[in-house]
This record gives structure tokens, sequence and C-alpha cells, in this order.
């Protein structure tokens, strides 16, 4: 039985792949940070057989621990401060952990693993951010990095540090460019998930509006249970890869307000919808969309949900949850 240890795990992702990795018959093991983390009861009631570890990317003793007591065969490293907007206001924080945590667990698998190099592999959760101010449409694994975020400028010294390791070290690491991936896990605080919460609430007559940032920014935006499939189908290659994984589709903002508010029978959104410049951010990232043929061609991935079934999805699960008072 193959065995995982994943970062991340009480994340959208790491929920996800948990669940994946358990179907394929893996030991899976989740690193887990805070003396109380509010999370934890979700992981144990979603994925109970995932056995999980004390730990923080930003303690490498502690990674260091945790990869001992798991031994894995395959470590996914998804923890990260993810939140962009969030990473302007706490930069440094986001460098230690989206930036500087990747080479902390680099580092404790090459020593891990020391005696065979490559024997444990390694995945990073790159992501479409790191294009930023886009040099090339659509993007793929060979386009000029601009990051616009302290988020992006993380992830590409992530990126690039996990090329490093498989070039200097020999080891099994690939990092996946994910575009966005959506899902009725996704935090409240993304934007797909701000409005499908609002429209089940508007639709409830418990709201009467949401108040959003940039309405005209683009986003390829896919199913994160899609995204997953791909990090596994990387690590099960013969040598590590860089792989973007999107839709190659691209919608706005407006577009995601139309088809939730439409779902629920609202043609006219507009005044549901109000705008504040508190949700704009100093640098944005206008529009991305990402060719995923290699990903398509190497690893036999393609995504299997839509973007008007996304949106469909996470209002069904959202108009639910509210009713239930889950939410
Ligand atoms: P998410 O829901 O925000 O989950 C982030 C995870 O990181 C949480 O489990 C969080 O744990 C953990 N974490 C935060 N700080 C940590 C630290 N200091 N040490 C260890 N773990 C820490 O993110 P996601 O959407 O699942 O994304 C997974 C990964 O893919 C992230 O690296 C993200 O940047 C990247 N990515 C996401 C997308 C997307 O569209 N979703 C696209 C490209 C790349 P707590 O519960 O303790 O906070
Ligand atoms: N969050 C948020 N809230 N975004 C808004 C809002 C709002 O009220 N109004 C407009 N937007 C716009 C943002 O300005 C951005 O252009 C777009 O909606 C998407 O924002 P997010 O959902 O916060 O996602 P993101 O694209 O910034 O980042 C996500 O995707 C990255 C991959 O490209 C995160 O999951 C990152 O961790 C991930 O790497």
């Amino acid at each position: 039985m193959p065995t995982a240890l994943i970062t991340g795990i009480t994340g959208q992702d790491g929920l996800y792949l948990a669940e994946l990795l358990l179907a394929k018959g893996y030991d899976v093991h989740g690193l887990i940070r805070g003396q109380n983390n509010p999370r934890r009861d979700l992981v144990a009631d979603l994925v109970p057989d995932v056995r999980l570890h004390n730990g923080d990317l930003t303690d490498m003793s502690s990674l260091i621990r945790a990869l001992r007591d798991s031994d894995p065969d395959e470590v996914y490293n998804l923890g990260a401060i993810s939140y962009v907007a969030y990473s302007w206001e706490n930069a440094a924080l986001t460098t230690d952990v989206t930036g500087k945590g990747v080479l902390n667990l680099l580092e404790a698998v090459r020593l891990h693993a020391a005696d065979e190099p490559g024997r444990v592999r390694f995945y990073q959760a790159s992501s479409s951010e790191m294009f930023g101010k886009v040099q090339e449409t659509p993007q793929r694994e060979t386009t000029l990095l601009w990051p616009r975020s302290p988020y992006g400028v993380s992830k590409v010294f992530g990126h690039h540090m996990t090329i490093n390791y498989r070039e200097s070290y020999g080891m099994h690491a690939s990092s996946g460019i994910l575009f966005n991936h959506e899902s009725p896990r996704r935090g409240h605080e993304f934007v797909t998930r701000k409005v499908t919460r609002a429209v089940a609430r508007i639709s409830l007559g418990l709201a009467d509006h949401v108040t959003l940032g940039n309405l005209d920014a683009r986003r390829d935006w896919g199913f994160a249970g899609d995204y997953v499939e791909a990090m596994w189908l990387m690590l099960q290659q013969p040598e590590g890869g860089d792989f973007v994984v999107a839709t190659g589709e691209t919608h706005s903002v407006r577009d995601l307000l139309d088809l939730a508010f439409g779902h629920v029978g609202i043609d006219d959104w507009t005044p549901h919808v109000r705008q504040d410049p508190r949700y704009r951010r100093p640098a944005e990232v206008d529009e991305l969309v990402g060719d995923a043929s290699k990903a398509r061609e190497v690893l036999g991935w393609k995504p299997k949900v839509t973007f008007p079934e996304l949106v469909t999805m996470m209002v069904d699960a959202d108009l639910e949850a509210t009713r239930q008072g889950w939410t």
C-alpha cells in the first residue's frame, strides 16, 4: 500500500486529494498546524482514515518528524497562505509560509530520503497567479512569470526551488501550475464561493446584496475534484516535471454572477450587487487562461466539470447548507 503525506490537509484541495488517495488504497497522512485547529473535526468527519501529524511549514523540525513518522512514498505540498488579497497585508508571513515553507519541505524530504534520491516523490502546488501580468495568452509551462502579489512572488520562489531540487539532487519533484479551481468546499473569502453563498442567502430572503471588487477580472475556473487527479497523475510519471492544469476557458466575475443568480431565477442581478474599492487589489491580475496541452498529452488529464456545472453545483450546495443552517 503506497503512503502519502499531504500538507494543507484541512484545505479545499487537501480534502479532495485525501479522498482520492484513500479510494486508491493509499495510507494517507496529513500535516495539521495549531494547538486546536478548528478544521480538525472536519478532516475527522470527511476523511477519518487520514492520520494527522502536528506541524507547520515554517517549522523545519516538525516537517522532519512528520516525514519520519509517516515515511511516505509521495509528498503533496498543498499548505500555503493562499488568499491573494491577504498576502499584501501579511507579505512577510506569506513569504515564510508560501515561499520558504516549500524550501523547508524540499530540504526535509531530501534529508529523509538521502539514501535514495527520488525515493520520495514530491508535488508542489504552484499557481497561475505566477503569470500575473501575463506575457502570453494562453499561458503554458514556458510562459515568462510576472507575479503581481506577494502571494504570486512566493509561489514563484517555491516553483523554482522545486525545479532546482529536481535538477540539483535528482529528486522526483513536480510542479503543478494550477489555474483557479473551486468547489462547495472553497473558502468563503474567494470570489466564487462569496458569490454562491450570497446568492443562496438572497434567494432565501436572508440577505439582499453582496459587495464585491473588480467585476471585470477574468479567470480560468475549474472544479477542484478534477484538479487533484492531475496532482496524483504527475507523481505517477517516470520523472518529475511541470504541468499547467486548466480548462482553457476564461470567464469574468460578471459571467459568474449571471450564472449564479440565473440559477435561482434572478436574471437582473444589478440590484443585488454593490461594489467597494476595499475589495480591489493594489495590482490586479486581469485575465488568466491556461493551455493544458502538456497535461492532456503526457498525463492523459482533462477536466470533466464545465464552468456552468461548477457554478450550479456550488449554488445548490450553498442553498442546501443555508436551508439546513450549516453555514
Ligand atoms: P486552502 O483551502 O486555502 O488551504 C490551504 C491549506 O494550507 C490549509 O490546510 C491551511 O491550514 C494550510 N496552511 C496554512 N498555513 C500553513 C502553515 N504555516 N503550515 C502548514 N500548513 C499551512 O487552499 P486550496 O485552495 O486547498 O489550495 C491548495 C494549494 O494549492 C495552496 O498551496 C494554494 O496556494 C494552491 N493553489 C490553489 C489554487 C486554487 O484555485 N484553489 C490554484 C493554484 C494553486 P489551516 O487550516 O491550518 O489554515
Ligand atoms: N476574493 C474576492 N472577493 N475576489 C474578488 C472580489 C471579492 O469581493 N471581487 C472581485 N474579485 C476578483 C479578484 O480581484 C480577482 O481578480 C478574482 O475575483 C478572483 O479572486 P479570488 O477568488 O480571490 O482568487 P484569485 O484568482 O485571486 O486566487 C485564487 O486562484 C489562484 C490561482 O490563480 C487562489 O486560490 C490562489 O491561491 C490561487 O493560486
